[in-house]
């Protein structure tokens, strides 16, 4: 692959592959092994919409491969804010960096800054669009987590629930699962904020079972997954903010997870969760719920983006051999 911009890109092949990668760079991404492969390389770390995990994690990961970052957060403290293109913002780029990461808030906007250059470019958020980093990691931990468990992933039943419309997350990592078919999809969002037909019909075309459901008053008994995300109210119409308020019957909780899910379900969630009185986003009630595998998900960024950035500058087979080499 020479961008990673949407996991259209992929095949099931590079997946397995990235996951295999991802799983020996957990001694460099713990510290317990070093390599400097990356050593002289410079990453653009380009952010015009708020991030905390992406933006840091992609910068540990490169950091911790042996090379320098340079960040940009916010319109403001780019030459965009004068009114330059992204054309030419991504020319100037490819001068200076080897890799950039890029989050925007508008969708296609960071497969338009990629088409202008032949430096690797990492959508790390396009608005509703996709975010396939974070796709990767939240699959490289489901696999973890069911190796765990001893649970195979073939005919698994994930539940999806909370902003399915707005959140990019969800995009990506339906279509992802799709490559894994058969697998049993549900999904939960409240009116408005449901997922998008076109993709329903796709992945279902692909083999994937999926079934809507209304709210979470059913029986979840068989879910592996609970995968839920919060409403993304940023990306809101004047209309649809208008007195929006999410009823408590879409939040996962300990007694939605005790009543309507079984002791083995995993809670996963991109996060940031929302942790304003109103938002009745993911509750904290989880918090120390060894079924709740949100910090765990976070901590596999590190390793998933050494990963992509192995794959993509070609350095696995330096990696392979630095890690040989050094004895410990
Ligand atoms: N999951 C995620 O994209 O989080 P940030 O917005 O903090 O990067």
């Amino acid at each position: 692959m020479s961008h990673l911009l949407s996991i259209d890109s992929l095949s099931r092949d590079d997946i397995d592959h990235l996951m295999r990668v991802a799983a020996k760079m957990e001694p460099v991404a713990q510290r317990r092994k070093v390599t400097r492969v990356l050593e002289g390389a410079v990453l653009g770390n380009l952010f015009f919409e708020a991030s905390t995990r992406t933006r840091v994690s992609f910068h540990t990961a490169f950091s911790r491969l042996g090379g320098s970052v340079c960040d940009t957060t916010g319109f403001t403290f780019s030459s965009m804010a004068k009114g330059e293109s992204l054309y030419d913002t991504s020319r100037v780029m490819a001068g200076y960096c080897d890799a950039i990461v890029m989050r925007h808030p508008d969708q296609g906007s960071v497969a338009e800054f990629a088409s202008a250059t032949h430096v690797p470019v990492i959508n790390a958020g396009d608005g509703p669009g996709e975010h396939p980093s974070q796709a990767l990691l939240d699959f490289y931990t489901i696999e973890k987590e069911f190796a765990r468990q001893g649970k195979a992933l073939k005919g698994a039943h994930v539940l999806m629930t909370g902003d399915l419309k707005y959140g990019r997350t969800v995009h990506s990592l339906i279509k992802l699962l799709s490559l894994y078919a058969p697998m049993r999809i549900t999904l939960v969002a409240p009116p408005g904020l449901e997922m998008p037909q076109h993709l329903i019909d796709r992945v279902s075309k692909q083999g994937l079972d999926v079934e809507v459901c209304a709210n979470l008053n059913n029986d979840f008994s068989d879910v592996d997954v609970v995968y839920t995300t919060r409403i993304q109210k940023e990306r809101f119409t004047a209309e649809m903010s208008e007195g929006f308020n999410l009823s408590r019957d879409y939040t996962v909780h300990k007694a939605f997870l005790d009543q309507h899910c079984n002791q083995s379900t995993i809670v996963m969630h991109p996060l940031p969760r929302d942790s304003r009185p109103d938002a009745n986003d993911l509750d904290v009630d989880l918090n120390g719920d060894p079924r709740l595998a949100i910090f765990r998900q976070t901590d596999n960024g590190i390793p998933v983006r050494m990963a992509i950035f192995a794959t993509l500058l070609k350095v696995e087979d330096q990696i392979e051999k630095d890690l040989r080499d050094v004895k410990w």
